[in-house]
């Protein structure tokens, strides 16, 4: 059976994925600088005798894995392959060695995963019908992201896939496990570049002055209304506001001008944009009113991740499958945002979790810090499963 070779292979390519993993983790590099990083996927891809292009949105690498004629049905598999700026604090032996620069959400072990999953499929090519695209994409951490870049030089066409699949390691989920959610899984991600303007003066002589320190505290309580007064209860939608400052100012001097930055995120495409004039609107007339005025600057980024139904039911079939049902489990949408997100716009996607702590191991630590380390025998799992998914969704 498929299935029990998918297994084989994938216990054989364990320690390998693992060493690519670690090689991948020592190495990190930052979104859009992804040099190393594409070489290394190409250099794998040539060894496996795996044919790619390499080079689109600047570091990405594109392989094709074609089965038997019978089918010209294309699936695809998505990794993305950048780093943060953070300094790695881990002590282990591929503790990262570019200063300030750390693979803490897991993207090498999503590059690392899919060449594995590659190096499977391709094992097997003489067993199924249709045609495997390989995209590694970088950076995912980096506006407009490079999902979107991709997409715009063509990486969906010749030849388009019918579906795409996607994961990404989840620390709260034990190694073992898989997570899934069908329809609406991540936000919308907006930036806020909020600039009150008032006129400064002396503290005590607050009548002589426009107080932008007071009109951008009106401002920030004012736009939580968007979230519980305009906001549909079933559409989940965060104001947050994690930077204010004024620019001069004291115990006794009131500035000109106060700056805030804040991102705003939900899970509605349409609502999103409203919410975009509503909070300008507030924020403007506020500032308004209160005699200042307001430069309210929206960088508008990643737009909703949408799960296929449909697929998504396969996808969690299949892993049911692949893992027996209590590996894989149901997740709730999640306000963190993901540039998979552009995949899903443009064809019927899935985006799951792949469980990687152990807090037996003390495992536990979440993504985005500086102690985030996954247990390395997730990735036997990963390729398998990935490797079975796509096979199952070329069926059709
Ligand atoms: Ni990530």
């Amino acid at each position: 059976m498929l299935k029990d070779k998918i297994r084989q292979l994938a216990k054989a390519y364990h320690q390998d994925v693992i060493g690519i993993r670690r090689r991948i983790h020592e190495h990190p590099e930052l979104s859009f600088q992804e040099v190393e990083t594409g070489k290394l996927i190409a250099a794998k891809l040539a060894e496996y005798g795996i044919p790619y292009e390499h080079g689109m949105a600047g570091n990405g690498v594109v392989g094709l894995i074609e089965g038997r004629n019978g089918s010209d049905r294309v699936v695809a598999l998505r990794a993305d392959m950048d780093a943060l700026p953070i300094e790695e604090a881990n002590e282990v032996p591929y503790k990262s060695k570019n200063p300030g620069v750390m693979h803490a959400c897991g993207h090498d072990v999503h590059t690392a995963s899919l060449l594995g999953a590659a190096r499977i499929l391709n094992e097997l090519r003489g067993e199924f019908d249709g045609t495997i695209k390989l995209i590694f994409q970088p950076g995912e951490e980096l506006l407009p992201g490079g999902a979107s870049i991709m997409i715009k030089e063509g990486v969906l066409e010749a030849p388009r896939p019918a579906s795409i699949i996607g994961q990404h390691v989840h620390p709260p989920l034990a190694a073992g496990k898989v997570g899934m959610r069908a329809g609406q899984y991540m936000a919308s991600a907006d930036e806020l570049y909020v600039t009150v303007k008032g006129r400064g003066g002396h503290g005590a002589l607050p009548h002589d002055c426009i107080d932008p320190i007071v009109i951008a505290a009106h401002i920030i309580t004012a736009l939580q209304q968007v979230v519980s007064r305009n906001a549909d209860p079933h559409t989940p939608s965060v104001v947050t506001f994690g930077y204010i400052a004024s620019k001069g100012g004291a115990t006794n001097i009131i500035p000109n001008e106060v700056r805030m930055e804040g991102t705003f995120r939900t899970m509605d495409e349409t609502w999103r944009f409203r919410a975009h004039e509503l909070m300008k609107k507030m924020a403007e007339s506020i500032a308004e009113g209160m005699g200042g005025s307001c430069d309210f600057v929206i960088d508008v980024g990643y737009p909703v991740l949408a799960n296929d139904e449909a697929l998504t039911q396969k996808v969690r079939s299949c892993a049911e499958e692949y893992l027996g049902p209590e590996n894989v489990v149901e997740l709730p949408p999640r306000m963190t945002a993901e540039d998979f997100a552009y995949f899903s716009q443009q064809l019927p996607a899935c985006f799951y979790r792949l469980g990687t702590g152990n807090p037996g191991k003390g495992i536990t630590s979440p993504i985005h810090t500086n102690t985030f380390d996954i247990d390395e025998q997730c990735l036997e799992l990963s390729i398998g499963l990935m490797a079975w998914l796509a096979l199952k969704e070329l069926e059709g």
